[in-house]
């Protein structure tokens, strides 16, 4: 009986464990840094389509390959009003990405978690389908490699701080 409980006791102090160190992975109050996480915090904890965009790059813009014709890009509170880069933690941007005919074909997202990888700014990147499918997340070599030409504006290429 007496080892019964302190094998209880085991397991809870492993469990306790593993959720301390899951939490510490991630930002204060953003998501885990996985695809599943990140795509239901944005789409249903803290829906995107509800956040601003940039004061200097609002609405409907023209884009360019790999990202599509058209774009909108979302910022959550976090990154809003940062007056010098690099963004806090916990930031996320939302890329919408439309064909020239103003349909939705991609959803590219950079999302800044505390020591992720701390290579590369700290980005958990991530491309969905507009149904939510996974096409790419984590350190992407083609997202990071692109991205890398604008890594003293914190890899972010669409605002000027
Ligand atoms: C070949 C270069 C290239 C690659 C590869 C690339 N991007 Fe981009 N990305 C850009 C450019 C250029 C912009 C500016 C908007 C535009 O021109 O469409 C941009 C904009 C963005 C933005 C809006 C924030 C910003 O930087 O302005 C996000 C979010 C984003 N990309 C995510 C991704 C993700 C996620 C991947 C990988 C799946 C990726 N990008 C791959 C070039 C690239």
């Amino acid at each position: 009986m007496r080892r019964q409980t302190r094998m209880q006791g085991l397991a809870l102090a492993a469990l306790v464990l593993l959720a301390a160190a899951g939490l510490s992975f991630a930002a204060p109050d953003g998501p885990p840094p996985d695809a599943a996480n990140l795509w239901n915090h944005i789409t249903t904890q803290s829906p995107y389509t509800q956040w601003k965009n940039w004061p200097d790059h609002q609405g409907m813009q023209p884009g360019s390959s790999p990202h599509g014709a058209l774009h909108v890009v979302y910022v959550n509170d976090a990154a809003l009003s940062v007056r010098q880069p690099p963004v806090p933690y916990g930031s996320i941007v939302v890329k919408e990405n439309y064909d020239e005919a103003k349909t939705l074909k991609a959803i590219t997202v950079m999302y800044k978690v505390k020591g992720f990888n701390p290579e590369a700014g700290d980005w958990f990147w991530a491309k969905f389908a507009p149904d939510g499918t996974v096409q790419a997340s984590g350190t992407p070599g083609g997202c990071i490699g692109c991205h890398s030409a604008v890594a003293g504006n914190d890899y972010i290429f669409l605002h000027a701080f």
